[in-house]
């Protein structure tokens, strides 16, 4: 199994996956909810610092993150992240969320932040980052 350097774990493939917004995740203005929003991007940051990890992390911390434009029920929510720094047991990740009108295809950029995600023992303590990949195997 070969170490990958910082720069190269950064360089992997970022998480992205799509949700469609229905009438229960939304605000009475009908779009959806701030905080089930924060729910999806805390999942994305969760899944991209695990596979970087391949451990278990707990989320330390967000950072700015801003709603940018709202997403409608009935359109999809996508979104991307990725690990963007790297430290001795904590790691950024960034989230974007992209707003898709599946009818007509239209995408904009609707919220992003970043989350400081920590890798943890199997006592919930700090731990070092592991910076190898199953794929290196
Ligand atoms: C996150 C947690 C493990 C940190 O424990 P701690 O004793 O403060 O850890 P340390 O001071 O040794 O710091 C460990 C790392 O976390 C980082 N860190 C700690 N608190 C942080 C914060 N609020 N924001 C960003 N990074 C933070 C440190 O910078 C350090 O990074 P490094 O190892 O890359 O240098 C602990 O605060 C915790 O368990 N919090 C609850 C997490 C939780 O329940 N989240 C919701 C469910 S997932």
């Amino acid at each position: 199994m070969a170490n990958m350097s910082p720069e190269a774990a950064l360089q992997s493939e970022p998480v992205r996956f799509v949700e469609l917004v229905f009438p229960d995740q939304a605000n009475h203005y009908g779009t959806l909810f701030g905080g089930n929003a924060l729910s999806l991007m805390g999942k994305a940051a969760f899944v991209a610092a695990t596979r970087h990890a391949r451990c278990a992390v707990v989320m330390a911390s967000t950072d700015h993150v801003q709603f940018e434009t709202p997403v409608q029920v009935g359109e999809l929510a996508e979104l991307t992240s990725w690990v963007s720094r790297i430290g001795r047991s904590s790691m950024t990740v960034n989230v974007e969320v992209t707003a898709e009108t599946l009818v007509t295809g239209q995408r904009r950029r609707a919220m992003h932040g970043s989350f400081e995600m920590i890798a943890v023992d199997d006592s919930g303590r700090p731990r070092g980052v592991h910076l190898f990949s199953p794929r290196d195997v």
